[in-house]
């Protein structure tokens, strides 16, 4: 087969990245963008683990209908049952159990001897194909399984009816020749293998990640495991967009291709960084902000004359836009739109609504209007993706001596305005204390980073926060030309998706209280 499975994990396994998490809204958002870069397979969730991933699992099935969706699930007749549930109205529905298979996860972890995880293996993997096709089983910790074990499980799993195996490299340890001795070996010795898809799932502990994909490629695997921006558990997964570009720029060595769409690699990436405030290092591959910068002369001077001297891929190949100055303050709507269409975001006529009106108020203050000013708006601003529970009235800061004192009003769903005034060591404290004060809520803020949209003074800030609200941890954003402002934003979008997430609890209980038994 030339052409690899590319098969996405980012909303489970990204997921599982400290801070990545995500709210059903954003990830169904970030559904639709996969289903527009072209992925495979999306894995949708781990349906049995929360109602709540249960429901993101539900409505991805529900509403992305192209690629096949699957759902986590351990090698549990409760987990696998759960799992296809939630697979119900799926078009193309995939269970993926996974059970581990290293002496060290069955003698410490699982406490089940070597034929338990066999039985185990052969009854998940029979339970899931009694509900659904498309069955992929996963060894967990497979390059640490001695392959004599692993050619059994793998064999156990093909003949209950597995039509993928995936071996993951759990934590991230092998080598490149270890995994393309693997799956060769594999290859080799399982009998029936040849209709199987194999898989790779490659950690990236050691920073092999891609490479131990590319090596379970060039072995004869036709489905590579990964995630945008290579988010996911400690060191992460092997970055999607690291490993779609090696195979394909490399056409000529891999003799490889995948069905993904590459210049939808940047504005996933940027999405993804935007929903989760979790941004690439600037010099991360593909994806960076560095990626494409060229800052010594000798280089720049090359580039100037032939970019293939010191570039060996096109920003535009995988969607990175320029910076431009693009609309100005007389601009109107039909430019906007078409604007956000050349940066790859067909928006609704609510969205665009909003960016317009944002648009207009960012023009007041701010001459030039890049793109990323355009993104900063349609992202923190314009695709709000929950409803204004508190909204923000007004902000007055004073600041300069040793302490500042913030004013400010909001409304909590749409009520009479409440006021408060409080003192912080700091704009930004003495912001978010007024907003304690104004708000009844039990909250700790954890983190909050600061980050410049764009170049220059009058940069459009983006405020990324993780608070933790009544004892869940939940991730706000803001966006303005004013830090504080913006911090104050990010702080009400972490509380409004608070209260959502309680009604969604409620309903999803209620809903599924016979899953959950409640
Ligand atoms: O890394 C891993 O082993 C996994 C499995 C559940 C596929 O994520
Ligand atoms: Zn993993």
């Amino acid at each position: 087969m030339d052409r690899i499975l590319i098969f996405d994990t980012t909303l489970r396994d990204g997921e599982q990245s400290p801070g990545a998490t995500m709210s059903t809204r954003e990830k169904l958002r970030m559904a639709h963008a996969l289903d527009e870069l072209g992925v495979d397979i999306m894995e949708a969730g781990f349906p049995v683990s929360s109602p709540d991933d249960f429901l993101a699992v539900q409505k991805i099935a529900r509403e992305v209908t192209r690629p096949c969706v699957t759902a986590l699930a351990r090698a549990h007749s409760r987990d696998v049952e759960v799992a296809a549930r939630s697979l119900e109205e799926a078009a193309n529905p995939r269970i993926h159990v996974f059970l581990a298979t290293s002496p060290i996860h069955l003698e410490k972890k699982l406490r089940i001897s070597e034929e338990e995880c066999l039985d185990r293996t052969a009854a998940a993997v029979a339970q899931a194909r009694s509900l659904v096709d498309d069955v992929e089983f996963s060894a967990e910790d497979a390059t640490r399984t001695p392959l004599p074990f692993l050619t059994r499980v793998v064999q156990v799993a093909v003949e209950a009816g597995a039509t993928t195996i995936n071996l993951p490299d759990t934590v991230g340890y092998a080598h490149p020749a270890e995994i393309h001795h693997m799956i060769t070996t594999l290859r080799e010795q399982v009998p029936g293998v040849d209709g199987i898809v194999l898989s790779v799932h490659c950690h990236d502990d050691l920073g092999l990640a891609t490479a131990n994909s590319l090596a379970g490629v060039e072995a004869g695997a036709q489905q590579v495991e990964c995630t945008i921006n290579g988010i996911g558990e400690r060191a992460g997964n092997a970055g999607l967009e690291e490993v779609v570009m090696a195979i394909q720029l490399r056409h000529d060595r891999t003799g490889k291709t995948t069905g993904i769409n590459t210049r939808r690699l940047y504005p996933t990436s940027r999405l993804l960084s935007q929903i989760t405030g979790i941004h690439p290092q600037p010099n991360k591959a593909i994806v960076g902000k560095n990626a494409f910068a060229h800052e010594a002369g000798i280089h720049q001077d090359g580039m100037l004359k032939e970019s293939t001297t010191y570039e060996i891929m096109d920003p535009h190949m995988v969607g990175v836009p320029e910076s431009r100055l693009v609309l100005g303050k007389h601009s109107g709507r039909h430019a906007l739109r078409s604007r956000y269409k050349a940066l790859g975001h067909e928006i609704n006529d609510d969205e665009l609504g909003q960016a317009y009106r944002l648009f207009k108020l960012l023009a007041d203050q701010k001459k030039d209007i890049l793109d990323e000013d355009l993104l900063a708006i349609l992202h923190y601003g314009a695709m709000d993706d929950v409803p204004a529970h508190y909204k923000l009235i007004d902000l007055r800061v004073e600041c300069g001596g040793k302490w500042s004192t913030a004013r400010l009003s909001l409304t909590e769903q749409g009520g009479p305005p409440r006021e408060a005034t409080a003192r912080g060591d700091g704009p930004i404290a003495a912001a978010l204390a007024a907003v304690d004060e104004a708000v009844d809520e039990r909250i700790r803020l954890e983190e909050l980073t600061i980050r410049a949209a764009t170049p220059g003074r009058d940069a459009v800030g983006e405020v990324t926060l993780q608070a933790l609200i009544r004892g869940i941890a939940f991730t706000g954003r803001g966006a303005s030309t004013d830090v504080v402002d913006a911090a104050v934003r990010a702080y009400l979008h972490a509380l409004n998706k608070a209260a959502r997430a309680r009604v969604l609890e409620a309903r999803a209980l209620q809903a599924a209280g016979d899953l959950w038994g409640v």
